[in-house]
């Protein structure tokens, strides 16, 4: 009997919960940008057709796609040694002083429609220094060579020098991208930087701005290790002396660390160089389930909606937890399906093992020879589009702390002058709502979201009762919620 009862309930309503939360009056971090990286994706898609080149930028860079504000554009070393033609890029480097700007047209390309489409901030990482200038004259496999730090550093001025006087605005470079590994495989590009030369190659590297006139407007981003343990371990050995002639200590996240190792990280540099922000730069690759449960580093390719809030999960780590202004995710385009679309028809819908969650939109490895130029789509894509639409440089992040409950790491306001951007997001199997109330007057007026059926939806703003302050958000389960309010009377 008490069987039937329950099963008679589930059927009228799924399970609701109840949260409420009144938002902080108090402003957290600024934000600067969220973005992403062109490797290697640049140098299949340079010769896709160029209506779908231009789709490509607009899904990447228009408010109408992802609407990133940062672009990370990767200065090839020339891929000496590299066995995957896809991760070699080409270098402007021929030697001393001399440079071929025809170089790369690939990754350049993709920076100018960055740029056209109104992105006006830059990052130039290099994963490898010129093959010229490393240990074993290869892209891969070798360290960085002392004594060339001055030659490296004039390089990089250089390059950055000309790109800005052709109206892209790189106002970050990133000399070492992952300087703790050497790629020795050489499956892509690779030089360690041993942790004692690092504070050379970032003297060497401000010396050559500085000579160009460009030391404050191009900030210097270290030392991008690979996991947050790594870049906790070692920055006290690099970073005190080279402090200020860094703008931001950038790191990735291969480790999925939890949030005491995120947060000692955070720590550990705040005791090394006060003051400095950290920043994530770079990650992907993760599996796991969508309220982060198992979440690590692992082959496999998952489009659906578990990895898409599980990689939402992340970014709120790094937001809420960590404080952190800036978030780009790795390869923003990738064809590791694992799988063939033409030949099977959910390959780009369906988890499988051999692939890897490493692109946020992907296109069939085998596009050269079967002519399949489809742009692939994934969940990933839809949950970063809110972050890239509402997170926009300049604003900043409020917290909302949650009532009879500590749980936050799901759910961040963006504020500017004149709205609130609710990023909720709902990653259990349960309906829930929000009741949120405001420090000042408001007025709900949209509201977007995408869980397993939708993708960027537009849903019903937030609703107030009668008489009450508070407003009502739902959170629909398994789900990212954007709820927009202007900051003004209705
Ligand atoms: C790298 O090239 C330079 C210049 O050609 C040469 O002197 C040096 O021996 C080479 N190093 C290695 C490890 O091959
Ligand atoms: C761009 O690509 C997406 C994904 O494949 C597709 O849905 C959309 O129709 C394309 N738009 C244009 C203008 O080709």
């Amino acid at each position: 009997m008490r069987a039937v009862v329950l099963a008679a309930l589930l059927l009228a309503k799924s399970p609701t919960s109840g949260l409420a939360a009144t938002l902080s009056a108090t402003p957290a971090q600024t934000f600067s940008a969220i973005g992403g990286s062109g490797a290697w994706w640049p140098n299949d898609l340079f010769n896709f057709p160029d209506a779908v080149r231009q789709n490509l930028s607009t899904l990447l860079f228009s408010q109408s796609g992802l609407g990133l504000s940062h672009y990370r554009y990767n200065l090839g070393s020339g891929g000496v040694g590299v066995t995957v033609p896809l991760h070699a890029p080409q270098s402007f480097y021929v030697s001393p002083g001399v440079y071929d700007f025809t170089a790369d047209p690939q990754g350049v390309h993709f920076m100018q429609q960055a740029a056209a489409h109104g992105i006006s901030s830059f990052t130039a990482f290099a994963i490898s220094a010129p093959a010229q200038l490393t240990s074993n004259n290869l892209s891969c496999g070798g360290t960085f060579v002392p004594g060339t730090e001055a030659a490296y550093g004039t390089f990089i001025a250089d390059v950055v020098s000309h790109f800005r006087s052709t109206g892209i605005n790189i106002d970050f470079v990133s000399p070492m991208h992952e300087p703790d590994d050497s790629f020795a495989a050489c499956t892509q590009e690779g030089m360690a930087v041993p942790i004692e030369q690092r504070a050379d190659v970032i003297n060497a590297v401000f010396a050559a701005l500085q000579d160009q006139g460009l030391s404050d407007t191009v900030g210097i981003l270290a030392d991008e290790s690979s996991t947050v343990a790594l870049a906790s371990s070692e920055s006290s050995a690099w970073l005190p002396s080279v402090a200020d002639k860094v703008v931001a200590i950038a790191h990735h996240l291969y480790d999925y660390p939890d949030d005491s190792s995120y947060t000692s990280f955070v720590d550990t540099v705040q005791s090394v160089a006060p003051g400095k922000a950290t920043w994530m730069s770079d990650i992907c690759c993760g599996l796991g389930a969508a309220d982060g449960t198992g979440r690590a580093y692992a082959q496999g390719f998952d489009p659906t909606i578990t990895n898409a809030l599980m990689s939402s999960g992340v970014m709120f780590q790094s937001f809420v937890l960590a404080g952190e202004p800036q978030f780009d995710f790795w390869t923003l385009v990738s064809s590791s399906l694992g799988c063939s679309p033409l030949e099977d028809a959910l390959c780009t819908t369906t988890p499988n093992s051999v692939g890897w969650t490493d692109g946020l939109i992907y296109y069939d490895p085998a596009f050269a020879t079967n002519n399949n130029f489809a742009l692939y789509i994934t969940k990933h894509f839809w949950t970063f589009k809110h972050f890239g639409n509402f997170i926009k440089p300049g604003s900043v992040l409020i917290d909302i702390p949650l009532v009879g409950d500590d749980v936050t790491q799901t759910m961040m306001a963006v504020s500017t002058s004149t709205t609130y951007n609710l990023i909720l997001m709902n990653p259990t199997t349960t309906d829930s709502v929000l009741t949120l109330s405001f420090p000042d007057t408001v007025c709900a007026v949209s509201a977007f979201r995408t869980s397993e059926t939708e993708d960027f939806a537009t849903v019903a703003a937030a609703t107030q009762d009668e008489g009450s302050t508070a407003w009502e958000l739902p959170l629909q389960s398994m789900s990212l919620t954007t709820f927009t309010f202007n900051r003004a009377a209705c």
